[in-house]
């Protein structure tokens, strides 16, 4: 490309280590007067895999919403792979863009939320298939094919003709993964995929992001999995109150944050970590009760 719209309108270059994918630039967003987002600026580069943590109320869903035109934003910038979201600059001045626009920006992103809302009256392959059809007008014979193999990339090669209330939550939201992945994203988001899950199944649909992360991905992902966060982000960013308060890599934030703010939110994580780990090895204990069975 060789016009760069970014260059000129601000004194940030972004340019040290190659174009980010994701370039966020001073974003703001309020609810009816309340500032959700005070400024928020990210980049996330090709491949990179970005942990959002935070308390509840921090803006995290609201910023990855922000990032795929959900919402709109009230100041600032966002750009994927040198697209701005949701405007037009023209000489400087802001222009919202026409819904179609808007739609066709959203569709090189795939999210995953923590409720995997499938269409319950499609076949888990059918629902694979669905938006590169409808969406994007793809051949039916190419798309059943990727959406086959997204089935067992997710681990759910035999479950094509299941319906979603036949399979488990994690089913469900692996089946959302590859919904997400089948109509080739640029950039996956992730708002806590795991949390409306039973403990138990956690661990399949983390398995399934990781390989992800390691086919080169670019994700952002909010998550309160902080064994994940460690092993697979690139970069942590912790947010509290609208703004990033530190990021790095996991390595410093996680281990060793700056801010009192992110130490008292990882204390209380780690807590809970705990407490959810005993609940399973009291769960473990009295299912190995009950195998026991007579001597
Ligand atoms: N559509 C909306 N209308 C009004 N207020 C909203 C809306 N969406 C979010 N908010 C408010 O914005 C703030 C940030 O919400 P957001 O959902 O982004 O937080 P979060 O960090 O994702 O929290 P959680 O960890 O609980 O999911 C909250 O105070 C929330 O009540
Ligand atoms: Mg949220």
């Amino acid at each position: 490309m060789s016009t760069d719209t970014r260059t000129g309108s601000s004194t940030d270059t972004g340019k040290s280590t190659g174009d980010p994918l994701v370039h966020a630039v001073n974003v703001t967003k309020a609810f009816h007067g309340n500032e959700v987002l005070k400024g928020i600026d990210m980049d996330v580069h090709p491949g990179e895999v970005v942990c959002l943590l935070g308390p509840s109320g921090s803006g995290k869903t609201t910023f990855l919403r922000c990032i795929n035109q959900l919402e709109s934003i009230d100041g600032g910038r966002i750009w994927v792979d040198g697209d701005l979201m949701g405007y037009e600059d023209r000489s400087g001045t802001l222009h919202r863009l026409t819904d179609k626009r808007i739609a066709a920006q959203r569709r090189e992103i795939g999210m995953v939320f923590q409720r995997f809302n499938l269409f319950p009256h499609l076949t888990a392959l059918e629902n694979i298939m669905e938006a590169p059809i409808q969406v994007k007008g793809e051949k039916k014979k190419a798309v059943r094919e990727r959406a086959l193999a997204l089935l067992d990339q997710v681990g759910l090669k035999d479950k094509p003709s299941a319906y979603p209330a036949q399979l488990s939550g994690g089913q469900q939201q692996r089946i959302a993964i590859a919904r997400a992945l089948a109509m080739q994203p640029k950039l996956m988001l992730f708002d806590e995929p795991t949390s409306a899950l039973d403990p138990e199944l956690v661990g399949e649909v983390l398995r399934v992001m990781r390989q992800l992360a390691q086919d080169g991905m670019t994700m952002i992902v909010v998550t309160h999995e902080m064994g994940f966060a460690r092993d697979v982000a690139d970069r942590v960013v912790f947010m509290d109150g609208g703004v990033v308060v530190e990021q790095g890599p996991p390595s410093e934030v996680i281990s060793n944050p700056q801010h009192e703010r992110t130490r008292s939110f990882l204390r209380r994580m780690r807590q809970e970590e705990e407490a959810h780990e005993k609940a399973l090895e009291e769960a473990a204990h009295l299912a190995g009760l009950g195998d026991e069975g007579p001597a």
